[in-house]
């Protein structure tokens, strides 16, 4: 996995996003922490919570039509155990979306009625969306906007370039200002985000990492990787990653001129069958290994 341990961990991106979340917190009442149902803690920016502090916070498992319903069911129980209201939704179908409003104002529930009894009833409620890219922010926005028939806006008096959003009677969301960077620096971490899909293909091996997520599968799902693509669970259980690869090319005719395997395309393949789940709905961070997560 070199070419993902080789990915630069940049600090001073992150100092410019802490800097500007920072600014924006004392306009906002709490924060939506969207983390991928299947890799809940590999998806959570490491320094998330020292940014936010101590604003109320409500975990979303974003992508759960992807992520195994058992595990995620263990992963929101064990937020709830920890006090921090966790919910899990499905951006592509808007399953679970309807739960979002309600679970802010449950958190914020103390403080509703305290500005209720200074008269300030009605008073808007800002979130702050925040998560690592690509873990669904812009699509959780434009649904809950969608949803609730609203619009853009513009807002004077605000810096520039924050985008706010009106999502419902008195609801307003703030999208990130600034990139998450997941924690890249953790081999074990940059391998799931990129079995994913969240790095960018372009900068790593993609056959490499095709026949390590083939090792992880046979190691961790073996049932719906071997009836996914014909294998023997026997067979392959001693084998390299690059040969499972292989077995699978050959197995699909995927061959180049000369009669040799074309493994690019297999690794390919492979990659995107797991990320559209084609093999199921798995979930990579099992919530009993991260019984000590926090944000
Ligand atoms: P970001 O703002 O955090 O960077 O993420 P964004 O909303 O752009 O979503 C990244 C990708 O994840 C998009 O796919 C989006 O459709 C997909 N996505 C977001 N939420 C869900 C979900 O709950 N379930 C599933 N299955 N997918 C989700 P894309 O391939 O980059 O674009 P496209 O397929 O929408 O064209």
């Amino acid at each position: 996995m070199e070419e993902i341990k080789s990915i630069q961990w940049f600090p001073g991106h992150m100092t410019k996003t802490r800097r500007k979340i920072e600014s924006q917190l004392r306009l906002i009442d709490a924060v939506a922490v969207l983390l991928d149902a299947r890799i809940p803690f590999s998806s959570c920016n490491p320094d998330l919570r020292s940014i936010i502090n101590n604003k109320p916070r409500i975990v979303v498992l974003n992508k759960c039509d992807m992520a195994d319903p058992a595990q995620t069911k263990k992963w929101l129980a064990l937020f709830r155990q920890k006090n921090i209201a966790a919910i899990a939704l499905d951006c592509k179908s808007g399953k679970g979306l309807n739960a979002f409003i309600p679970t802010v104002k449950n958190v914020l529930a103390d403080r509703i009625s305290a500005w209720n009894s200074k008269g300030m009833t009605g008073r808007t409620i800002k979130v702050m969306v925040v998560g690592i890219p690509n873990v669904g922010k812009s699509s959780f926005i434009n649904r809950m906007a969608k949803q609730n028939r609203a619009k853009v806006e513009d807002r004077p008096g605000v810096t520039r370039g924050n985008q706010w959003f009106t999502i419902g009677k008195g609801f307003d969301l703030l999208d990130t200002p600034g990139v998450l960077w997941p924690k890249f620096d953790d081999p074990a971490v940059g391998e799931r985000l990129a079995f994913i899909g969240s790095v960018k293909d372009d900068i790593l091996d993609t056959e490499q990492l095709s026949g390590r997520l083939l090792e992880y599968l046979r190691d961790n799902f073996p049932d719906p990787l071997c009836a996914r693509y014909k294998l023997d669970k026997a067979e392959i259980i001693t084998m390299q990653g690059y040969d499972i690869l292989a077995m699978i090319g050959r197995k699909r005719g995927m061959l180049v001129s000369g009669g040799e395997i074309n493994t690019e395309r297999a690794a390919a393949t492979v990659l995107d069958e797991f990320r559209n789940a084609s093999l199921g709905r798995l979930t990579i961070d099992k919530a009993e290994d991260h019984t000590d997560v926090r944000i």
